[in-house]
């Protein structure tokens, strides 16, 4: 088991499992106690946020920790994380320093690096994120890389398991329009995420929008070790058809990279209640902010089938469960359910 927190692969799907079964204990019981009083967790973040920020500094002051956020660059100085640069522009302090440093000041660290948006040959190198998990001698959690953004898929996949057992349901990632070109972590994530929960796996994309290899490959092989499928397809209709979770998100094209989604793709991919009919019966899924009638219709976004506020809430509580995984020396017996190795 990895002593970090940055991806979905090294935890596998018995891993997460647990880290569901715990969120869902919190869930069940919100005073907990103080198990982690006396702990310190430095949440580091190079973009904005208003769940992922909220939901850790509330988790961990819930568990007793103290949570200090740093607005890298802004309330601190500008890391810079690249080996042997000439450290001659904004950047004035180097994580070989910085991360160490935090690493005898606080118990945990955690770190939001969006990518750059130029060159995904660099982007999904993920850098920072990898320079965190070199020099941190602490946890370190990712709270959303170029690559992945696990801690909103285990909260998606406790808020599908609230709702179904996801062993073969059909999980339905859907493209959904942007202005901007939208970064690949949490697309990546989530399929990922159903994949190791043995859901079937469907991809909806506009042609030229496929998502990287790497992530596609381990989806792959994770459908094919729990016997469910796994396509990749552009075929509105027959996407939606069957799918128990429709898991909406823009992504930009990694053929185009860093350049804005074409406009005449809007009316076709907009997520809309004519198209969620074709389903069966599907939860409605987001991980927020989204743009209301762009991505999606409002009817569907204030609908019935839509869960993307218990989606956030559940952000708290799997916070919670990944705080006390790799920072508690003793977790009361109540929050140790055993494991359901879904
Ligand atoms: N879903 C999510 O990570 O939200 P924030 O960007 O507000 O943290």
């Amino acid at each position: 088991m990895s002593r970090h927190f940055t991806n979905l692969h090294e935890w596998g799907a018995e891993g997460l499992a647990r880290l569901v079964d715990r969120a869902l204990a919190l869930k069940a019981k919100p005073n907990a106690g103080l198990p982690l009083a006396g702990k310190t967790v430095a949440l580091c973040f190079m973009n904005p946020s208003l769940r992922t920020q909220v939901s850790f500094e509330a988790a961990a002051a819930a568990l007793g920790a103290h949570p200090i956020t740093l607005f890298i660059g802004q309330g601190t100085y500008a890391l810079e994380w690249r080996d042997g640069v000439v450290m001659d522009g904004l950047a004035a302090e180097h994580v070989r320093e910085a991360v160490p440093v935090l690493s005898r000041m606080c118990d945990a660290l955690a770190l939001r690096c969006f990518p750059e948006g130029k060159d995904w040959a660099v982007d999904k190198q993920d850098g920072l994120l990898n320079a965190f998990r070199r020099h941190a001698t602490v946890p370190v959690i990712s709270l959303e890389s170029a690559l992945g953004h696990p801690c909103q898929a285990l909260a998606d996949l406790m808020t599908i398991r609230e709702r179904m057992e996801p062993r073969r349901k059909k999980f339905l990632l859907a493209w959904a329009p942007h202005i901007k070109a939208s970064p690949q972590a949490v697309p990546s994530s989530a399929v990922e995420m159903a994949a190791l929960a043995g859901m079937d796996v469907t991809v909806l994309r506009p042609e030229g929008y496929d998502l990287d290899v790497s992530v596609m490959g381990r989806v792959r092989a994770a459908c094919e070790a729990s016997g469910a499928k796994f396509e990749v397809t552009g075929d509105i209709r027959a996407g939606y058809a069957g799918a128990r979770v429709v898991y909406a998100k823009s992504w930009g094209s990694l053929e185009r990279y860093g350049q804005a989604p074409d406009a005449a793709l809007r009316e076709p991919w907009r997520v809309t209640a004519s198209k969620l009919a074709l389903t069966d019966d599907a939860i409605f899924m987001h991980c927020l902010p989204v743009r209301r009638g762009l991505k999606v219709e409002d009817s569907v976004l204030d609908g019935p089938s839509s869960v993307v506020i218990d989606q956030a809430e559940n952000r708290l509580h799997t916070a919670k469960a990944v705080l006390l995984e790799l920072l508690a020396t003793q977790v009361p017996e109540e929050l140790c359910p055993t494991s359901s190795a879904r």
